[in-house]
């Protein structure tokens, strides 16, 4: 794969965020790759690939879309499908099991699902220290954050180094496999134990007056993105535009950083990890994490060549989206007050809310690597009966890389 090289880069203390890059070739071929040149052979993709998970969160896709998302995924990635599908009256989460297990036995690859509402999954992540995921119920959490929480947990007990995140209601399985690719070619150029690549795909598909029109930007990131922006050329004193994938949802990480960074529930979880990693790693609050610091960030944002072609769940979901992704700003103790104020103009004029009112909180996870990985790897063998692990997937308790963190401290304002 050949990228478009990233010339520029906005810092925020130790996070360094590189402008947007183009996939130039999704094969280069036999070009070995110079340091600089944006090319990584295949090799240097499938060394990422073979230490990364792939979770996708899923809560009632269709089978044969789902059947495409996991063709899509390179041979090397561990795929671990975290549901929150319906049970009744036709239990989804058992159709998605068995889709999954005819997929590995036809593939010859390992997996692991779960059900994001199975009491023993609730049960494992109070044993090992997240009572904060569990409801009223008794149950972890509904939500999009919460599942890809739970990915990221299972991650780290496979002992792999990478995890990305994908989508199950991608209609396309090349843009999947290019999401993936591009995942690795990214963590791959970043090289940096703590690195992270945000997916901007090029277009979107919609049918308009009976043709295919292709949209360029997504209907919450513009929103998200502008206020990110504005966030950070507040500290700058520089206007910018390099926050492209505020709320990517196709993102991969190493676990080095993932396993230090709180977590966001719901549709909050893409933009707040922006947040969140100003929050410690910016230079504006203490951190609890000096090793982080002294290496550096880096975000890679790329700009994919398949179109996102994906379920339209409707314009009430993307304001909800939207308006999720505004609540962690605005609450962000890094927020300056130019930029909150802006946000509540923003909410009251879309009349999201009545004037005088705050916008809500919402809900902030403790880092999963402050959680007892030993204590959940045994609750969730021997409680949680969703819990799969198909063809040889097998766990391996890594060791907990960090002990939890604490709240990050103002120590500066600008
Ligand atoms: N397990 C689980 N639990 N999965 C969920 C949940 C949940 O509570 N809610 C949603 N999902 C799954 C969906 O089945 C889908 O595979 C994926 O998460 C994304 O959810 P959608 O509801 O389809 O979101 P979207 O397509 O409108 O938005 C996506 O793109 C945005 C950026 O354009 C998401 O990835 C957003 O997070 C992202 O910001």
């Amino acid at each position: 794969m050949r990228l478009e090289l990233s010339h520029r880069t906005e810092r925020f203390g130790a996070v360094r965020i590189h402008e947007l890059q183009r996939v130039i070739q999704l094969d280069s071929g036999d070009a070995t790759g110079a340091t600089g040149d944006g090319i990584v052979t295949q090799a240097a993709m499938r060394a990422i690939e073979r230490q990364m998970v792939i979770v996708i969160p899923c809560m009632n896709e269709t089978r044969r879309v789902i059947e495409g998302v996991l063709s899509g995924i390179p041979h090397d990635c561990l795929i671990v499908l975290v549901s929150n599908s319906a049970r009744q009256p036709v239990d989804r989460y058992e159709i998605e099991a068995q889709t999954l297990e005819q997929f590995c036995r036809a593939a010859e690859r390992p997996a692991i699902i779960v059900h994001q509402r199975d009491p023993g999954v609730a049960a494992a992540f109070k044993a090992a220290g997240m009572p904060e995921l569990i409801d009223d119920d008794g149950l972890v959490r509904t939500g999009k954050g919460e599942a890809m929480l739970i990915g990221m947990a299972v991650a780290a007990l496979t002992g792999r180094t990478y995890l990305g995140y994908i989508d199950a209601d991608n209609y396309v399985p090349g843009a999947v496999h290019e999401y993936v690719k591009v995942y690795a070619a990214g963590l791959h150029l970043a090289a940096n134990p703590y690195a992270m690549v945000r997916i901007s795909w090029h277009s979107k598909p919609k049918l308009r007056d009976g043709r295919l029109f292709f949209s360029r930007r997504g209907r919450s990131s513009e929103i998200t993105n502008e206020f990110l922006n504005r966030l950070v050329a507040e500290y700058s004193g520089f206007g910018t535009e390099v926050i492209a994938t505020g709320n990517a949802g196709e993102h991969a990480l190493s676990l080095d950083l993932g396993l230090r960074m709180r977590l966001a529930g719901g549709f909050a979880v893409e933009p707040f990890e922006f947040v969140e990693l100003f929050e410690q790693f910016g230079g504006v609050l203490d951190t609890a994490h000096p090793e982080v610091m002294a290496s550096s960030v880096p975000v890679l944002q790329i700009e994919t060549r398949n179109p996102h072609f994906h379920d339209n769940k409707g314009e009430e979901h993307v304001q909800g989206m939207r308006m999720q992704a505004l609540n962690v700003l605005y609450h962000s103790p890094i927020a300056l007050p130019p930029v909150r104020q802006a946000i509540l103009d923003f909410m009251t004029a879309q009349n999201a809310l009545a004037p005088g009112e705050e916008p809500p909180r919402e809900r902030i996870y403790p880092p999963v690597g402050s959680l007892a990985l030993d204590l959940l790897r045994e609750s969730l063998e021997n409680e949680a009966d969703t819990f799969r692990q198909l063809g040889s997937a097998t766990l391996v308790a890594r060791p907990r890389p960090r002990p939890s963190l604490a709240e990050p401290q103002v120590v500066t304002s600008a």
